[in-house]
């Protein structure tokens, strides 16, 4: 683990009301590794790591996470609120991304729903939200949040699927990225405002989802089992559900994970 980033997570650590961190020169996912502690893991933990070598991403793909390339961190929440109140988690961790981000460089990212972080039309970061049962005590599920930024990777880098679709940091600023403990202390102080402001602070978070979603108002071919269809993106309701019309006229409510949009010219 770098010496620096080692340092100023640590100290960074004494000052999430006890809410610990560790980092990780190479795990297979950091979502296993707190998945592995279960119901047993404080409250909070955040794990970190250099280099995935199984990274996951949605819908069962994989997420390639190079050595010092990304930024591979996962929480653990024991959120206090409703099971419906949870499909939020996800859409709010992405605007605490986006907030990130712009905290620490000259960039405002927006988001393709339900919860890509985009810059200039392209992937720069992916969350993945699993819930964990929680069988023994019966409780509450405590569920784990991933998050990837892509930080200094060179369009070479991602390979010939990925390059057209994602970018990094490095890219999209044409120098060099933030360092990673910078953009890690950014993205952690992010996560603890969140889980502060969840679920009571939810208005706050939908307005900044909104303003920054760049599907709404456009044109989508939404994916469902593989049968695309076409419509328009009208509407974000208090759930983070999309609302589409198709060319019918008809309206339909679109929830995460049941279905994958595309913009009609590219990716966003
Ligand atoms: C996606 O866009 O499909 C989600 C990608 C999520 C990647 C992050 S990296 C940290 C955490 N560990 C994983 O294995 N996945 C998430």
């Amino acid at each position: 683990m770098q010496e620096e980033l080692e340092a100023l997570l640590q100290r960074r650590a004494q000052r999430r009301g006890g809410r610990a961190l560790r980092c990780l020169d190479r795990v297979d996912s950091t979502n296993n590794e707190l998945k592995r502690l279960g119901g047993q893991a404080p409250d909070g933990l955040a794990v970190l790591a250099l280099e995935q070598t199984g990274g996951r991403g949605r819908q069962g793909r994989s997420f390639v996470s190079p050595a010092g390339q990304g930024l591979y961190l996962s929480v653990l929440l024991h959120p206090r609120c409703a099971p419906q109140q949870l499909g939020g988690l996800t859409a709010w961790t992405a605007v605490a991304v986006c907030r990130a981000v712009q905290r620490v460089c000259p960039l405002s990212p927006g988001i393709k729903w339900p919860n890509d972080v985009i810059l200039a039309g392209k992937k720069l970061c992916g969350i993945l939200t699993e819930l964990e049962n929680n069988p023994q005590t019966g409780g509450a599920s405590p569920v784990v949040v991933g998050i990837g930024i892509n930080v200094s990777q060179r369009e070479s880098d991602f390979g010939p699927e990925v390059a057209p679709v994602a970018i990094s940091l490095a890219q999209a600023l044409g120098g060099p990225p933030p360092r990673l403990a910078v953009l890690a202390a950014a993205v952690l102080d992010e996560l603890d405002a969140l889980y502060a402001a969840f679920p009571a602070g939810g208005a706050e978070y939908l307005a900044d989802y909104r303003q920054r979603c760049l599907t709404l108002g456009h044109p989508v071919q939404v994916l469902r089992r593989g049968v695309p269809k076409e419509g328009w993106a009208e509407e974000i309701d208090g759930e983070f559900a999309l609302w589409v019309r198709w060319k019918s006229g008809q309206r339909e409510r679109l929830s995460a994970g049941e279905v994958s949009v595309r913009g009609l010219l590219g990716y966003v």
